[in-house]
C-alpha cells in the first residue's frame, strides 16, 4: 500500500475525505490500480525481456560478423599465398613460352629461307658474290662458314662479323624527283648526322652548295638558295661523301696523285689527306668515266669504292676509317665495272648498278657483302624506274634509307624497302 501512496497522491486524498461507508467502491479501486500496477510491472518486464532479447540477437550477430571477418581475413590470406604461388608458376611458365618462341623463331627463319630458295627458283636474281678478301683474311672463312651450314644445331652461333647490322634492300619503294639544278652529271647527298644537304654540279669544280635542309633545296631558285662553300682543292667526279659534318672528296690533278681529302664544312679547312690505294686512273664505273673512285657512307662507316689500275676489270672496296683516312681492310668485289654506273654500300653489302651505254632502265646486278652473308639466293635483282637519262652518282643516307640520286641535272630520292639478311 506504500506504494500506493507514493505513486499515486490523488488516492490518498480521496482516502482521507471519503466516509468509510464509502470505502467499499475505493477498496475496488485500490484493488483495480494494484491491477494496473501488476500490468505495468509485466509490461515493464516484457520490456526488458525484449530489450535483453535484441541485445542477444545483437552480440549473436555481432559475433557472427566477428567469425566471418576472421575467415575472410583468413580466406584472404590463403588467396595472397595462392596468387604468389600462382605468380611464381607463371613466371617459370613464361620462361618455357620465350624457350618456345625462340625455338619457333627459328623455325620460321628456316622456312623464310626455304621460300626464298623456291623464289629465287622462279625469278631472276642479281648476281652476288661471296667475300673474298684481298689482304688480310679474317678468321670468316667461307669454308668455315658452309660448315656450319651443315647442321641445323648451328644456328645460334654464328660468325663474328665485321658489321652487326643486318639489313638487305628488298624494293625500291618510292620515287621522288625533287628539282632540276645544274648540268647533267653531279652528286647531292645529305649529311646522315644533320639535316644539311650539299649539292656538288658537275664533275669537277671548288664550290659545294650547302641547304639547311632538302626542302631548303626544293624551295630553292638554282642553286642561289644554298651556301656556296669554296673548298682549298677541287673535286674530280661525282664520288664524293658527307659525313658528321665532313666532306669526303676525291682530288685528282694533272700529273699528280690521285688523293682523298677531308674537309671539314664546319671551320672550312682540310682536316686529312690520303693518297689513293691504287696506282693508275682507270674510272670505277665504265659508264662515268669521270669518276676515278667513290666514297659512299653506310651504317658501318666510310668505304671506297676504286678500280685497282687499267688491267683489273672488277670494282674494289676498301673499308676506310672516317677520322684518320686509315684503309682497314680491303676487298676484290668481283662486280665488273664493265657496264657499271654507280654503287653504294648498305650495310656492309655492296650494290652496284649498272645500265647500257644508250641509258634505259638501271639496275641492281651485282651484290658483294664484306660479311659473305647475303647469299646470291637473297640478292633481288633491282630495277629503277624508268628515268631521264643515266645515273650520274647514287648516294645513300643510313638513317633515312634512301638514296640520292644525279641523273641528268634531276635531283631524285628513292626511298628503298628493307628486310633482314638471312644468316646463313
Ligand atoms: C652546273 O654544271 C654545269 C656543267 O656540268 C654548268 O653548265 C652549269 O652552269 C652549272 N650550274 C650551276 C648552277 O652552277
Amino acid at each position: 500500500m506504500a506504494l500506493v501512496y507514493i505513486e499515486s497522491g490523488r488516492a490518498k486524498e480521496l482516502s482521507c475525505r471519503i466516509n468509510p461507508l464509502a470505502m467499499r467502491p475505493v477498496l475496488v479501486l485500490l484493488v483495480s490500480a494494484a491491477w494496473a500496477l501488476t500490468g505495468a510491472q509485466y509490461y515493464y518486464q516484457g520490456l526488458m525481456d525484449y530489450l535483453e532479447n535484441r541485445l542477444l540477437a545483437i552480440e549473436d550477430r555481432m559475433q557472427f560478423w566477428h567469425e566471418q571477418s576472421r575467415r575472410y581475413h583468413a580466406e584472404v590470406q590463403d588467396f595472397k599465398k595462392l596468387t604468389a604461388e600462382t605468380v611464381d608458376g607463371l613466371r617459370s611458365e613464361h620462361g618455357a613460352l620465350l624457350k618456345d618462341l625462340e625455338g619457333a623463331a627459328l623455325r620460321v627463319n628456316r622456312v623464310e629461307r626455304e621460300m626464298d630458295h623456291v623464289e629465287s627458283q622462279t625469278s631472276p636474281r642479281a648476281c652476288a658474290v661471296a667475300a673474298d678478301r684481298v689482304v688480310e683474311q679474317g678468321v670468316w672463312g667461307p669454308e668455315e662458314r658452309r660448315g656450319g651450314e651443315e647442321e641445323d644445331d648451328g644456328w645460334e652461333e654464328l660468325p663474328s662479323r665485321v658489321s652487326d647490322c643486318v639489313e638487305i634492300i628488298s624494293a625500291i619503294r618510292s620515287v621522288k624527283i625533287l628539282k632540276r639544278v645544274g648540268g647533267p652529271k653531279g652528286m647531292w647527298t645529305r649529311d646522315p648526322r644533320s639535316s644539311r644537304v650539299y649539292l656538288l654540279n658537275g664533275t669537277s669544280g671548288d664550290v659545294v652548295y650547302q641547304f639547311n635542309s632538302v626542302r631548303d633545296l626544293s624551295r630553292s631558285p638554282g642553286v642561289t638558295g644554298g651556301r656556296p662553300i669554296r673548298l682549298p682543292f677541287a673535286w674530280s667526279g661525282a664520288g664524293g661523301a658527307v659525313y658528321n659534318g665532313y666532306l669526303y672528296y676525291i682530288k685528282q690533278e694533272a700529273d699528280a696523285d690521285v688523293q682523298v681529302v677531308k674537309y671539314d664544312l664546319l671551320s672550312g679547312s682540310v682536316t686529312d689527306i690520303a693518297m689513293f690505294p691504287a696506282e693508275g686512273r682507270a674510272a670505277v664505273y665504265n659508264l662515268n668515266p669521270e669518276t676515278v673512285a667513290d666514297l659512299a657512307v653506310d651504317d658501318e662507316g666510310l668505304w671506297l669504292l676504286y678500280a685497282d689500275g687499267d688491267g683489273e676489270p672488277n670494282i674494289h672496296l676498301a673499308k676506310m676509317d672516317p677520322a684518320t683516312l686509315d684503309i682497314e681492310e680491303i676487298w676484290d668485289t668481283r662486280c665488273p665495272r664493265e657496264n657499271a654506273e654507280a654503287a653504294f654500300v648498305v650495310c656492309g653489302t655492296v650494290y652496284v648498278v649498272y645500265n647500257t651505254r644508250l641509258a634505259s632502265r638501271s639496275r641492281v646486278e651485282c651484290v658483294f657483302d664484306v660479311n659473305g652473308v647475303a647469299v646470291s639466293e637473297e640478292a633481288p635483282l633491282l630495277y629503277f624506274p624508268r628515268r631521264y637519262g643515266a645515273h650520274a652518282s647514287l648516294k645513300y643516307n643510313p638513317e633515312e634509307k634512301q638514296l640520292y640520286g644525279w641523273d641528268d641535272g634531276y635531283q631524285i630520292i628513292y626511298r628503298l624497302t628493307m628486310k633482314r639478311k638471312l644468316l646463313v
